[in-house]
């Protein structure tokens, strides 16, 4: 595999930045689907300046597709809050906490998890913000008091967006694409009957599981769903804007299309913050 290397020696000292499309092994995220008692068996490989993303838009333009693939292709890690909600009612029901039932329901009806439920699940998996590989959050922070919270416990723990990308689609394709979308029950991979459909019906291609339709695919859940989006998460695109971290990406043409258009898109505003971070490194040893 070739890899591009650009040597910025403008800055306190040469950073050696790869722009390859290198593809990282898929990482578990047992810690983030479990919380505090899991731990991951496959981490991320590190990355001298890792991605640390968060991934906007309508639920069914295609996040959780464009988060596998970007996690392919950058090696950050995908976290996924639907994932989370998803994972603990495959639980049995004596295993499962009266916060996380709730918040189940709310699913159901396609309504948001109260705040206070989804900040307690997301401040407990803290960690997962430090993964050496990176993140990539979908699903999350999906009102302005989650953005809020997020960007006090980022500074807290010392950390910074790379970029938030806002996935943008016209409604009508977007209810087509819920409409036929299948998820792994194992590996939660996701597929689409007639767009990205699997090589063989009704089973994974990388683990041979089940596929299932999510519940709250059936219509009446796709409309609220969509309403809440337009309410509660579309105001978090200016809250980005004016922190000078949006990146807005046409979501239409293939999935592959789409991550090819994203990438590019990207990679100036890493190598931006890891260059303020360096440069803030070199100031801090200069004042000690
Ligand atoms: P969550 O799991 O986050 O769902 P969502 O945001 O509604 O998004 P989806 O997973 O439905 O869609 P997606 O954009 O990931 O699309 P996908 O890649 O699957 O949340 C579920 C629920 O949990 C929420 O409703 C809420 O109740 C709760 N929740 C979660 N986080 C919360 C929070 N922070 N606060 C409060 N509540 C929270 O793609 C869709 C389909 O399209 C697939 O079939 C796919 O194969 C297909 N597809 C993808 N790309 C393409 C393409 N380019 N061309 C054709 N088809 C495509």
């Amino acid at each position: 595999m070739q890899l591009t290397v650009i040597s910025i020696t403008a800055m306190p000292f040469p950073l050696a930045y790869t722009a390859s499309m290198t593809t990282f092994s898929k990482a578990d995220r047992i810690a983030w689907l479990q919380g505090p008692s899991g731990h991951c068996d496959v981490v991320p490989d590190g990355s001298s300046a890792p991605w640390m993303l968060v991934l906007l838009g309508a639920p069914g333009v295609g996040k959780g597709t464009q988060a596998a693939l970007l996690h392919e292709r950058l090696g950050s890690c995908h976290l996924s809050t639907g994932d989370v909600f998803r994972h603990a009612g495959t639980r049995p029901e004596c295993d499962q906490s009266p916060a996380m039932r709730e918040a189940m329901a709310y699913m159901l009806r396609g309504e948001l998890v109260p705040d206070s439920t989804v900040w307690e699940l997301v401040r407990e998996r803290k960690a997962c913000l430090h993964c050496r590989g990176g993140f990539i959050l979908d699903g999350f922070p999906r009102t302005l008091a989650q953005a809020e919270s997020l960007q006090t416990l980022m500074v807290r723990e010392g950390i910074a967006l790379t970029a938030v990308v806002s996935y943008e689609l016209p409604p009508a394709e977007i209810v087509a694409r819920l409409a036929g979308r299948r998820t792994c029950e194992k590996c939660k991979a996701v597929y689409h009957v007639t767009e990205r459909p699997p090589k063989s019906a009704g089973r994974c291609d990388h683990c041979d599981g089940k596929l299932f339709q999510r519940e709250d695919d059936r219509p009446e859940s796709v409309k609220v769903r969509l309403e809440t989006y337009d309410r509660s998460t579309a105001p978090l695109i200016s809250y980005y804007e004016k922190m000078g971290l949006l990146v807005r990406v046409a979501a239409i043409g293939t999935a592959d299309e789409i991550c090819a258009r994203t990438i590019p898109e990207l990679e100036p505003r890493r190598l931006k913050g890891f260059a303020e971070k360096l440069w803030v490194a070199a100031e801090n040893r200069r004042d000690t």
